[in-house]
Formats: structure tokens, C-alpha cells, sequence
């Protein structure tokens, strides 16, 4: 079956996890993965082990501009952490389930909540660039067409075989992050909505944002949802924020073009924004 083929095992995910916790003696309860621009939340760890990524068994490279490949273990607000600085896209050639595989390894070293971050394109009408929007629900909308992180034979000592997903962002954390918004004045640019996740790595033409819209998507970006699936798989709960980069073009006279090195400027300039709140959650978190 295809998929199966590049299956890894219990016993695989297992060593990969034992290798990093004998290589640090954090003991992560909590992982961020950054996204594109967001390496800079690495920033707010304290007692810092950074371990590249080509020196981890069985661990992906990653290979975009703007992300770096290391995880940074180390600590915030009291709680120990572990930071992918460099997350791993379906658009890289990977098999779907090297796209998680550390999800799985953060899973098996203890991790009980994940923040993942990215970068997206406001579909929302009342979205501005540079808006930091809470992920309230998402749309995997290359599941419609088979791409899964869970399809293939299920390994029950990681979690159900149908494993629920309305539940996917976690209604406490996205309270926590818009009493913090408040607190620290953050309300103009401050949102919720809902990410729909395409493999890329082309953007999207005019007609398919119109589609997306009409589908109730209020930001498109090309990650983050296989991760949040494969963590709620093992009862880790999540928080997910993404930084609007860019408004898509759904006007056809329309001159403006997205491209990569806009993402990244924008991911920048609001860093230090996104920074801020995600440590103020991290702090407000139990
Ligand atoms: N589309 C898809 N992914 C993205 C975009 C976009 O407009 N902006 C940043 N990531």
C-alpha cells in the first residue's frame, strides 16, 4: 500500500526520542514549532541545548529559506521546552508522515501541548497585513484528497484510529490568547478564524481563493494542519497562531503579486509582536 512502504515504527520513534533525551536534560512539556520568519521565538528560551536537525537519527532537513534546522531545548516561564526552529512542508518531497515525525517524537519525550505559528495569506476581508489571527478550526483540504498524516495501518500506542477533531485548537489556550492580546494592547491586530492548509508550493490562483472563501477559510498557508492532526492523535492539545503576510488576490485586474520574500519581510516585522504573545500564553498556561 503506498504510504506503508515509508512507515516508521513505534520502535523508530521510540529511539529518536530516546537518542534526544539522553543528548539534554530538558524534559519538554511543551514544543513551538516556528514558522516561516519565526525562528527569532527561539529567542525567549533561557538554558539553551540546540541540536541540529542532520545530527538527529531519522530526522528530515529541512530545505526552505527563513527556516533554519535545529530543535533548541531550554526554558520559559518555568516550563521546559523544546523549539523546532524549521518545520518540514509536504511541498519539500516529503512523505506526509516525515512531515510529523517530530510531533510524534515530541509525543513520546512527554510534550503535552504544542504551539505551532506560521505564516499565512488573509482570505478575510477584514484581515490587514501583519494581523495575528488565532487559529480557531482548520480545513485540510488535501485530506479531501487522501493526504492524511494518519492513513496506513494505526499504531494504537499513539492514539485511536478515528480520532476526533473538533476539538483540534484548544478552547482554554485560545481564551488565554485573547485575554493576553488585551493586556498588552494587541486588539487592532489581533483575530480568529479559520486555516485552511494546500500542499503548495504554487500560491493560489484567483479562482481558487474564491473557493476557499466560500468554504468559510479566513487564512490559506501550506502547513501546520498535518502536525495538528498527528498531536490531537496523541491527545497533546495545541494552540495555533498565524501571522498574516499577505491579503490573496481575488481581483483579476489586480497587479499585486505574493512571493516568498514578502512573507518573510512581513513574518519580521511583526516577530517581535508574535513573540510577545506567544510568551505571555506560555506563561498564563497551567
Ligand atoms: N498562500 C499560501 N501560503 C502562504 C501565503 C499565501 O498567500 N502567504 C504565506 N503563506
Amino acid at each position: 500500500m503506498a504510504g506503508e512502504a515509508s512507515r516508521t515504527t513505534y520502535e523508530e520513534y521510540k529511539e529518536t526520542a530516546d537518542w534526544l533525551l539522553a543528548q539534554t536534560s530538558t524534559r519538554p512539556q511543551l514544543a513551538v514549532i516556528c514558522g516561516s520568519g519565526l525562528g527569532g521565538l527561539t529567542d525567549l528560551l533561557s538554558n539553551r541545548t540546540e541540536i541540529p536537525y542532520e545530527k538527529i537519527p531519522r530526522f528530515p532537513q529541512s530545505t526552505v529559506p527563513g527556516h533554519e534546522g535545529k530543535l533548541v531545548f531550554g526554558e520559559l516561564s518555568g516550563k521546559q521546552c523544546v523549539f523546532m526552529k524549521g518545520r518540514f512542508h509536504f511541498y519539500e518531497g516529503y512523505p506526509i508522515n516525515k512531515v510529523t515525525f517530530p510531533v510524534r517524537i515530541f509525543h513520546l519525550m512527554g510534550v503535552k501541548s504544542l504551539i505551532v505559528t506560521n505564516a499565512s495569506g488573509g482570505l478575510n476581508e477584514k484581515f490587514r497585513v501583519g494581523d495575528l489571527m488565532v487559529i480557531k478550526d482548520h480545513i485540510n483540504l488535501p485530506g479531501f484528497a487522501g493526504l492524511n498524516p494518519l492513513v496506513g495501518s494505526n499504531e494504537e500506542r499513539f492514539g485511536p484510529r478515528f480520532p476526533c477533531m473538533s476539538d483540534a485548537y484548544d478552547q482554554k489556550y485560545r481564551q488565554l490568547a485573547s485575554d493576553s492580546a488585551l493586556e498588552l494592547g494587541y486588539q487592532d491586530f489581533f483575530r480568529e478564524g479559520v486555516y485552511c492548509m494546500l500542499t503548495g508550493p504554487s500560491y493560489e490562483t484567483v479562482a481558487e481563493c474564491h473557493m476557499l472563501k466560500v468554504l468559510g477559510a479566513d487564512a490559506v498557508g501550506m502547513s501546520t494542519v498535518p502536525e495538528v492532526i498527528i498531536a490531537r492523535h496523541s491527545g497533546i492539545r495545541v494552540f495555533g497562531i498565524s501571522l498574516i503576510t499577505n491579503q490573496v488576490v481575488t481581483d483579476y485586474s489586480s497587479q499585486t503579486k505574493v512571493n516568498h520574500q514578502t512573507v518573510l519581510r512581513v513574518a519580521q516585522e511583526r516577530a517581535q509582536a508574535l513573540q510577545t504573545l506567544v510568551a505571555k500564553v506560555v506563561e498564563k498556561m497551567e
